[in-house]
């Protein structure tokens, strides 16, 4: 199943940090991004690398550079943002392709608003960023639009995923592997993720 529960004592303390309900904005905005991190270092564990000769201070070298074409992220707005510096301190030259999906009223589908994705991307790794993976809507929607743009290699990293969201993208795109610092209960009845953080746009902006 390549859902990839990231039990790391670091992440576990800082998310159960993070559940508190009286944390700031700031410390959440940070915690965030440092999950972000933590998850960015697993899911770019098998990178493919390549060889390359340099010229040392003792003469040439023989290194190891990442292959390919840069990696792309993906932050789905609002939310996402709260991820996306945690992603890019530890792959400071990804290229960002930022996606907006809102909710259609009337079908209550999800459907993208804002597409800005980077070029090539046949050739790229995309990491959708996005903290809460709750129905899964806005993640499948973005999956859909990146393989729709050529995109072949997808993974989501998601501070917290709910069952039923790990269902649907498993269901639509069982390809595309999911890592999250914790794998929760339920939804509520208002399609918040039990236990969850929240509104976690909400707390990352600072408007609830
Ligand atoms: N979005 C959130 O911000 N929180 C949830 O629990 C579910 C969706």
């Amino acid at each position: 199943m390549p859902v990839h529960e990231i039990r790391h004592p670091l992440i576990r303390h800082k998310l159960g940090l993070m559940r508190k309900a009286e944390l700031s904005t700031k410390n959440f905005r940070e915690m965030s991004q440092e999950i972000a991190s933590l998850l960015t270092y697993e899911a770019s564990k098998d990178l493919p690398l390549e060889h390359d000769t340099i010229e040392g201070w003792c003469g040439p070298v023989d290194v190891e550079k990442i292959a390919g074409k840069k990696v792309t992220v993906v932050p789905i707005l609002r939310a996402g943002i709260g991820m996306l510096e945690g992603v890019l301190n530890l792959i400071p030259g990804a290229k960002v392709s930022a996606v907006g999906i809102a909710r259609n009223e009337e079908t209550l589908e999800a459907q993208p608003y804002l597409e800005r994705l980077v070029g090539q991307l046949e050739q790229r790794l995309a990491l959708i960023v996005d903290p809460m993976l709750a129905t899964g809507g806005s993640m499948v929607a973005t999956i859909d639009l990146l393989k729709k743009a050529g995109c072949r290699n997808v993974r989501a990293l998601v501070l917290v995923a709910a069952p039923e969201g790990i269902a649907a993208v498993e269901e639509h795109h069982p390809d595309v592997h999911i890592y999250t610092a914790s794998i929760d209960s339920h939804l509520d009845a208002n399609g918040y993720i039990v236990p969850g953080l929240g509104d976690a746009g909400d707390r990352i902006f600072g408007t609830r």
